[in-house]
């Protein structure tokens, strides 16, 4: 059984599906995209995406899940900067508890994120319960202090019980992948990162857990037991959300821009 098939009435062969394959999957014959190398298929959807007659269809992207991006406006160049420019790290956040709906919504888009030969295998552990969190900062700094390691920022929490590790926010979305998932880190991060970008639309605000990664994402971390992370799987990356407490009337901004063309 084939892999994708054609509809020839609709297909007007412009080949579009045969370029952008990055596997090499399809020939351009006479009569429209011939498949010659179905196992190499990533499953990246690109050949039903790009079809301007929806005459592709693919078993492993078929085309029904497919959204229409026609019917959604584009950002200007100025809207698109000043939407990332205007992320912020939030590490005051208001008590109001998140919906689970807004949880489930923000990992709908993280899952969305490209990945290496787009083998995704990125799953989400989202905690949303104050004790557990609670338990979850102490634990760091308990591994921490054993380790005698960034005593800076265990000191706050100790003498004044301020949350350093976690800022007080009343959700955490956690990146697992399998244990033995090469990409499992990068592929968090990129993931992450469509989160960290679409919190904002929600109302929400977002953190990088850096400093709560460096004991989550060990190999034996006590937090796997707390977490209920399943045996085969690792935590690969962390970011705390919330209702920001406070908002931003003013963009990021960096260092300076440091770039060279390179020519001959
Ligand atoms: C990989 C990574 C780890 C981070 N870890 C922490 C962290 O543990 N705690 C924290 O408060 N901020 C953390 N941050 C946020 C950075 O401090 C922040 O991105 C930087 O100061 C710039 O601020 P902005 O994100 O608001 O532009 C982390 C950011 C990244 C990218």
């Amino acid at each position: 059984m084939n892999l994708t098939s054609v509809n020839k009435e609709k297909c007007i062969r412009c080949g579009f599906c045969v370029n952008v394959c990055p596997e090499q999957v399809f020939i351009l014959g006479e009569d429209g995209p011939e498949e010659v190398c179905p196992e190499n298929c990533l499953a990246c959807g690109h050949c039903v995406a790009v079809c301007p007659k929806e005459a592709m269809d693919n078993i492993k992207t078929p085309l029904a899940n497919q959204v229409s991006a026609k019917k959604f406006p584009k950002l200007s160049p100025e809207e698109a900067g000043n939407f990332l420019r205007s992320r912020r790290s939030i590490r005051s956040y208001k008590e109001t508890p998140v919906s689970r709906e807004k949880l489930i919504d923000l990992v709908n888009i993280a899952h969305f994120s490209p990945s290496g030969h787009n083998l995704q295998g990125i799953s989400y552990s989202i905690i949303d319960d104050r004790k557990l969190l609670d338990q979850a900062v102490k634990l760091v700094a308990e591994e921490f202090e054993k380790d005698n390691l960034l005593s800076e920022f265990i000191k706050p929490y100790r003498e004044k019980g301020i949350d350093t590790i976690l800022r007080g926010a009343p959700c955490l979305i956690l990146a697992t992948a399998d244990i033995n998932f090469l990409r499992g880190r990068e592929n968090s991060i990129f993931s992450l990162t469509y989160l960290e970008l679409y919190a904002p639309t929600l109302g929400l605000g977002s953190c990088w857990a850096g400093v709560f990664e460096r004991i989550a994402c060990r190999d034996n971390s006590p937090l796997l037991t707390l977490f209920n992370i399943p045996k085969d799987k690792k935590i690969t990356g962390a970011v705390m959300v919330g209702y920001p407490k406070y908002t931003y009337p003013r963009l990021v901004d960096r260092n300076p821009l440091e770039f060279t063309f390179v020519d001959r």
